[in-house]
């Protein structure tokens, strides 16, 4: 049987699906990941303690705060490709999205009445203050500057997590409880470096679950998986549904 037909009876046979995706689900619509081979890669290219560290921003919030309306400016002028879309049809039988992403990509497909995406990370989308937590929507076409929170004056930042920086723990729950209680997850586009949301796959296989990894490159994981399929995911996930 050939990986790809191993993985459609798979996904075909699962009741409680997780979909666990990293940047490199939306690596084919334009949005630039963090690690890997590609020349884009944010983290080859820039510094991530000083840009995405509660350190950094402390030191210059200014150079923090334009690099991520970068990185929003480039959000505003893509689309979600055929994965997201694949993935959205996999919601609207149920499955259940983790992602690491804060490209709000999932969310602009995701069918209504689905679960809740669990955003490990946050949301470029949006600020918030460190301080009060005031929080405010982000039009990515029509981007603000660094500007103090109206309730207590300290600087807004970006409301996504940071290196050193905890993850909201509702968010983690619920995507514990997920992957523990998951009979099959598919792994979609993520280096598997960054703890705790790559814990989660260990999670899942450790309760059991079926794993598909969807990655271009090698990836930690590769002892845990039933099926790896080192495919681009705009080109494999809809020959998956
Ligand atoms: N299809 C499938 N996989 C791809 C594609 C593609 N088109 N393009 C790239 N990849 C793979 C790469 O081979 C790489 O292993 O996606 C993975 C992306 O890894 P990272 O860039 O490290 O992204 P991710 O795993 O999501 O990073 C986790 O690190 O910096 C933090 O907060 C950031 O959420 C991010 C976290």
């Amino acid at each position: 049987m050939d990986e790809r037909t191993a993985a459609r009876d798979i996904l075909a046979a699962a009741r409680r699906l997780v979909v666990f995706t990293g940047a490199g689900v939306s690596a084919d619509s334009g949005v630039p990941t963090f690690r890997g081979a590609s020349a884009d890669a944010l983290w080859g290219k820039y510094d991530p303690y000083q840009l995405a560290s509660p350190q950094g921003f402390a030191a210059d919030p200014k150079l923090v705060y334009d690099w991520y309306n970068w990185r929003r400016s480039q959000l505003a002028a893509i689309h979600p490709n055929p994965a997201h879309n694949a993935i959205a049809t996999l919601q609207a039988r149920g499955a259940a999205v983790i992602t690491q992403n804060v490209d709000g990509l999932h969310e602009r497909v995701a069918p209504p009445g689905c679960m809740t995406i669990l955003r490990l990370h946050g949301k470029i989308a949006a600020d918030r203050c460190s301080v009060c937590e005031y929080a405010e929507q982000i039009d990515l076409h029509n981007l603000p500057a660094l500007r103090p929170c109206p309730r207590c004056g300290e600087y807004l930042r970006p409301a996504v997590v940071w290196f050193g920086e905890s993850l909201d723990p509702a968010v983690w729950r619920a995507a514990e409880t997920a992957c523990k209680n998951a009979d099959a997850m598919l792994v979609v586009g993520t280096s598997g470096e960054v703890y705790p949301a790559a814990g989660l796959v260990r999670l899942a296989a450790r309760n059991r679950a079926k794993i598909i990894l969807i990655n271009l490159e090698a990836s930690p994981f590769d002892d845990l998986v039933d099926v790896a399929l080192n495919r681009r995911a705009a080109d494999i996930m809809p020959q998956l549904i």
